[in-house]
Protein backbone atom coordinates (compact mmCIF):
# COMPACT_ATOMS: atom_id res chain seq x y z
CA UNK A 1 0.00 0.00 0.00
CA UNK A 2 1.42 3.82 -0.78
CA UNK A 3 1.48 5.76 1.97
CA UNK A 4 -0.85 9.24 2.08
CA UNK A 5 1.36 12.34 2.03
CA UNK A 6 0.80 16.00 2.80
CA UNK A 7 3.56 17.80 1.88
CA UNK A 8 4.30 21.65 2.53
CA UNK A 9 6.20 23.85 0.35
CA UNK A 10 6.32 27.09 1.81
CA UNK A 11 8.39 28.40 -1.01
CA UNK A 12 10.23 31.53 -0.39
CA UNK A 13 8.06 32.39 2.55
CA UNK A 14 8.77 32.68 6.35
CA UNK A 15 11.90 33.88 8.37
CA UNK A 16 14.30 32.31 11.14
CA UNK A 17 12.37 34.22 13.62
CA UNK A 18 9.28 32.66 12.57
CA UNK A 19 9.79 29.70 10.62
CA UNK A 20 9.92 27.22 14.19
CA UNK A 21 6.51 28.73 15.30
CA UNK A 22 4.61 28.12 12.42
CA UNK A 23 6.08 24.36 12.14
CA UNK A 24 5.01 23.20 15.84
CA UNK A 25 1.75 24.56 15.79
CA UNK A 26 1.16 22.87 12.23
CA UNK A 27 2.77 19.77 13.80
CA UNK A 28 1.01 20.28 16.89
CA UNK A 29 -2.80 20.28 14.67
CA UNK A 30 -2.31 17.58 12.54
CA UNK A 31 -1.09 14.28 14.55
CA UNK A 32 -2.29 11.45 12.30
CA UNK A 33 0.02 8.50 12.40
CA UNK A 34 -1.74 7.29 8.75
CA UNK A 35 -0.17 10.13 7.13
CA UNK A 36 3.24 11.11 6.06
CA UNK A 37 3.60 14.97 7.35
CA UNK A 38 6.21 16.58 5.18
CA UNK A 39 7.91 20.71 5.93
CA UNK A 40 9.30 22.16 2.73
CA UNK A 41 10.89 25.62 4.56
CA UNK A 42 13.69 28.00 2.78
CA UNK A 43 16.75 27.30 2.92
CA UNK A 44 17.51 29.34 5.77
CA UNK A 45 15.00 28.30 7.64
CA UNK A 46 15.91 24.46 7.95
CA UNK A 47 17.71 24.41 11.36
CA UNK A 48 14.29 26.02 13.37
CA UNK A 49 11.85 24.23 11.01
CA UNK A 50 14.43 20.79 12.55
CA UNK A 51 14.53 21.99 16.18
CA UNK A 52 10.90 22.64 16.62
CA UNK A 53 10.37 19.52 15.01
CA UNK A 54 12.19 17.16 16.97
CA UNK A 55 9.99 13.99 18.27
CA UNK A 56 7.32 15.05 16.20
CA UNK A 57 7.41 12.81 13.51
CA UNK A 58 7.48 15.64 10.48
CA UNK A 59 10.07 15.15 7.87
CA UNK A 60 11.46 18.05 6.83
CA UNK A 61 12.44 18.46 3.04
CA UNK A 62 14.62 21.33 0.88
CA UNK A 63 13.08 22.59 -2.12
CA UNK A 64 16.21 22.20 -3.88
CA UNK A 65 19.68 20.67 -4.35
CA UNK A 66 22.51 21.22 -6.41
CA UNK A 67 23.83 17.99 -8.16
CA UNK A 68 27.63 18.89 -7.07
CA UNK A 69 28.70 17.96 -3.16
CA UNK A 70 31.06 20.59 -3.00
CA UNK A 71 32.95 23.52 -5.32
CA UNK A 72 32.72 26.36 -6.98
CA UNK A 73 28.82 27.08 -7.19
CA UNK A 74 27.65 30.54 -5.60
CA UNK A 75 24.40 30.54 -4.12
CA UNK A 76 23.89 27.08 -3.84
CA UNK A 77 23.31 24.39 -1.81
CA UNK A 78 24.72 20.90 -1.72
CA UNK A 79 23.06 17.23 -0.34
CA UNK A 80 26.12 16.82 2.10
CA UNK A 81 25.25 20.68 3.34
CA UNK A 82 21.94 19.61 3.61
CA UNK A 83 22.95 16.63 5.70
CA UNK A 84 21.14 16.67 9.27
CA UNK A 85 19.32 19.50 7.89
CA UNK A 86 17.03 18.07 6.16
CA UNK A 87 15.53 14.53 4.85
CA UNK A 88 13.20 15.38 2.07
CA UNK A 89 13.92 17.38 -1.03
CA UNK A 90 11.61 18.86 -3.73
CA UNK A 91 13.31 18.21 -7.49
CA UNK A 92 11.95 19.91 -10.53
CA UNK A 93 9.52 22.85 -9.53
CA UNK A 94 7.93 24.51 -12.11
CA UNK A 95 8.54 28.07 -10.66
CA UNK A 96 12.64 26.20 -10.96
CA UNK A 97 12.00 25.27 -14.43
CA UNK A 98 10.35 28.94 -15.41
CA UNK A 99 12.67 30.97 -13.05
CA UNK A 100 16.09 28.92 -13.24
CA UNK A 101 15.62 27.18 -16.68
CA UNK A 102 16.32 23.79 -15.12
CA UNK A 103 16.24 21.16 -17.74
CA UNK A 104 15.31 17.25 -17.22
CA UNK A 105 18.17 16.47 -18.05
CA UNK A 106 19.87 18.66 -14.63
CA UNK A 107 17.04 17.60 -12.62
CA UNK A 108 17.92 14.20 -13.24
CA UNK A 109 21.58 14.28 -11.78
CA UNK A 110 20.21 16.27 -9.02
CA UNK A 111 17.71 13.01 -8.48
CA UNK A 112 20.47 10.70 -8.52
CA UNK A 113 22.16 13.18 -6.37
CA UNK A 114 19.25 13.20 -3.56
CA UNK A 115 18.94 9.68 -4.03
CA UNK A 116 23.07 8.48 -3.44
CA UNK A 117 22.69 11.08 -0.67
CA UNK A 118 19.71 9.87 1.38
CA UNK A 119 17.34 12.43 0.47
CA UNK A 120 13.99 11.78 -0.08
CA UNK A 121 12.79 13.26 -3.72
CA UNK A 122 9.68 15.17 -4.96
CA UNK A 123 9.92 15.14 -8.71
CA UNK A 124 7.34 17.87 -9.66
CA UNK A 125 6.38 17.09 -13.12
CA UNK A 126 3.35 19.15 -14.92
CA UNK A 127 2.26 21.16 -17.86
CA UNK A 128 1.36 24.51 -19.69
CA UNK A 129 -1.88 25.51 -20.34
CA UNK A 130 -1.52 25.38 -23.83
CA UNK A 131 -0.19 22.33 -23.82
CA UNK A 132 -3.12 21.17 -21.97
CA UNK A 133 -5.35 22.81 -24.02
CA UNK A 134 -3.69 21.29 -27.03
CA UNK A 135 -4.21 17.98 -25.67
CA UNK A 136 -0.63 17.30 -25.01
CA UNK A 137 -0.50 16.87 -21.34
CA UNK A 138 0.13 13.44 -21.03
CA UNK A 139 2.90 13.84 -23.59
CA UNK A 140 4.53 16.84 -21.85
CA UNK A 141 4.32 14.72 -18.91
CA UNK A 142 5.98 12.00 -20.04
CA UNK A 143 8.44 13.53 -21.36
CA UNK A 144 9.58 15.22 -18.36
CA UNK A 145 9.98 12.03 -16.31
CA UNK A 146 11.79 10.52 -19.53
CA UNK A 147 14.02 13.45 -19.14
CA UNK A 148 14.55 13.36 -15.43
CA UNK A 149 14.43 9.45 -14.83
CA UNK A 150 16.56 7.71 -17.56
CA UNK A 151 19.67 7.31 -16.25
CA UNK A 152 18.39 6.98 -12.75
CA UNK A 153 18.60 3.79 -11.04
CA UNK A 154 14.67 2.21 -10.46
CA UNK A 155 15.63 -0.02 -7.95
CA UNK A 156 17.67 2.91 -6.13
CA UNK A 157 14.80 5.06 -6.60
CA UNK A 158 12.11 3.02 -5.62
CA UNK A 159 14.38 2.20 -2.31
CA UNK A 160 14.92 5.83 -1.46
CA UNK A 161 11.05 6.26 -1.54
CA UNK A 162 10.86 8.25 -4.33
CA UNK A 163 8.06 10.65 -4.99
CA UNK A 164 6.03 12.32 -8.04
CA UNK A 165 4.02 15.52 -7.07
CA UNK A 166 1.75 16.68 -10.58
CA UNK A 167 1.64 20.21 -10.80
CA UNK A 168 0.34 21.12 -13.79
CA UNK A 169 1.46 25.08 -13.85
CA UNK A 170 -1.68 26.89 -14.54
CA UNK A 171 -3.36 25.30 -11.53
CA UNK A 172 -0.31 26.52 -9.13
CA UNK A 173 -1.58 29.97 -6.51
CA UNK A 174 -4.15 31.27 -9.08
CA UNK A 175 -7.32 29.17 -7.49
CA UNK A 176 -7.93 27.07 -10.10
CA UNK A 177 -7.83 23.46 -9.78
CA UNK A 178 -7.36 20.18 -12.33
CA UNK A 179 -10.25 18.60 -12.05
CA UNK A 180 -9.84 15.27 -9.83
CA UNK A 181 -10.46 13.16 -12.93
CA UNK A 182 -8.08 14.63 -15.15
CA UNK A 183 -5.21 14.77 -12.05
CA UNK A 184 -6.27 11.13 -11.70
CA UNK A 185 -5.75 9.92 -15.42
CA UNK A 186 -2.67 11.77 -15.44
CA UNK A 187 -1.66 10.32 -12.08
CA UNK A 188 -2.17 6.60 -14.16
CA UNK A 189 -0.57 8.24 -16.91
CA UNK A 190 2.80 9.03 -14.99
CA UNK A 191 2.50 5.27 -13.84
CA UNK A 192 2.23 3.66 -16.94
CA UNK A 193 4.66 5.97 -18.15
CA UNK A 194 7.32 4.51 -15.85
CA UNK A 195 5.97 0.84 -16.73
CA UNK A 196 6.15 0.96 -20.17
CA UNK A 197 8.38 3.81 -21.35
CA UNK A 198 11.09 3.58 -18.57
CA UNK A 199 10.34 0.28 -18.50
CA UNK A 200 9.67 0.27 -14.66
CA UNK A 201 6.89 -2.57 -14.99
CA UNK A 202 5.25 -3.79 -11.47
CA UNK A 203 7.87 -1.05 -9.66
CA UNK A 204 5.68 2.02 -10.82
CA UNK A 205 2.84 0.80 -8.84
CA UNK A 206 4.80 1.19 -5.53
CA UNK A 207 5.07 5.47 -6.88
CA UNK A 208 3.57 7.08 -4.69
CA UNK A 209 2.03 10.43 -7.13
CA UNK A 210 0.82 13.38 -5.01
CA UNK A 211 -0.92 16.24 -6.65
CA UNK A 212 -0.52 19.92 -6.38
CA UNK A 213 -2.24 23.28 -7.54
CA UNK A 214 -4.50 25.57 -5.19
CA UNK A 215 -4.95 22.58 -3.03
CA UNK A 216 -7.19 23.50 -0.04
CA UNK A 217 -8.89 21.87 2.91
CA UNK A 218 -11.74 22.49 1.00
CA UNK A 219 -10.54 20.65 -1.94
CA UNK A 220 -8.30 18.07 -1.38
CA UNK A 221 -11.32 15.17 -0.28
CA UNK A 222 -12.43 15.30 -4.01
CA UNK A 223 -8.38 14.59 -5.05
CA UNK A 224 -7.67 11.84 -2.52
CA UNK A 225 -10.81 9.94 -3.30
CA UNK A 226 -9.23 9.17 -6.59
CA UNK A 227 -7.33 5.60 -5.92
CA UNK A 228 -4.34 6.57 -7.85
CA UNK A 229 -3.20 9.83 -6.13
CA UNK A 230 -1.72 9.77 -3.05
CA UNK A 231 -1.78 13.21 -0.97
CA UNK A 232 -1.00 16.66 -1.77
CA UNK A 233 2.29 18.98 -2.36
CA UNK A 234 0.55 22.05 -1.14
CA UNK A 235 1.71 25.63 -1.18
CA UNK A 236 -0.36 28.62 -0.13
CA UNK A 237 -2.88 26.69 1.73
CA UNK A 238 0.12 25.03 3.68
CA UNK A 239 0.86 28.60 5.54
CA UNK A 240 -1.83 27.88 7.56
CA UNK A 241 -2.31 25.57 10.42
CA UNK A 242 -6.23 25.86 10.23
CA UNK A 243 -5.88 24.42 6.26
CA UNK A 244 -2.89 22.05 7.33
CA UNK A 245 -4.96 20.82 10.10
CA UNK A 246 -8.31 20.29 7.61
CA UNK A 247 -6.05 18.49 4.80
CA UNK A 248 -4.15 16.36 7.22
CA UNK A 249 -7.86 15.44 8.88
CA UNK A 250 -9.22 14.69 5.56
CA UNK A 251 -5.86 12.43 4.22
CA UNK A 252 -6.32 10.46 7.57
CA UNK A 253 -9.67 9.69 6.69
CA UNK A 254 -9.13 8.38 3.09
CA UNK A 255 -5.75 6.22 4.57
CA UNK A 256 -8.04 4.82 6.80
CA UNK A 257 -10.46 3.56 4.22
CA UNK A 258 -7.84 2.51 1.66
CA UNK A 259 -6.41 0.49 4.98
CA UNK A 260 -9.64 -1.41 5.49
CA UNK A 261 -10.49 -2.17 1.84
CA UNK A 262 -7.23 -3.87 1.86
CA UNK A 263 -8.06 -5.82 5.06
CA UNK A 264 -4.76 -4.00 6.68
CA UNK A 265 -4.82 -2.15 9.97
CA UNK A 266 -4.79 1.87 9.06
P1 LIG B 1 -0.28 26.47 -4.48
O1 LIG B 1 -0.84 25.43 -3.53
O2 LIG B 1 -0.03 27.80 -3.81
O3 LIG B 1 -1.08 26.55 -5.73
O4 LIG B 1 1.18 25.95 -4.90
C1 LIG B 1 1.31 24.64 -5.33
C2 LIG B 1 2.74 24.32 -5.44
O5 LIG B 1 3.44 24.86 -6.28
C3 LIG B 1 3.31 23.38 -4.47
O6 LIG B 1 4.60 23.01 -4.82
Amino acid sequence: MRPLIIAANWKMNTTPADAGELAATIAARTEEPTVTRVICPPYVCLAAVRDALVGKNVGVGAQNVHHELAGAYTGEVSASQLNGLATWVILGHSERRRDQFESDALIGKKLARAISSGLRPILCVGELLDERESGRAVEVVATQLRGALAGNDVDALIGGGFVIAYEPVWAIGTGRTASAADAAAMAEAIRAALAADLGWGKAADAVPVLYGGSVTSANIAEFLAEHSIDGGLVGGASLKPDEMAGMVASAAVVAKARAAAEGKPA
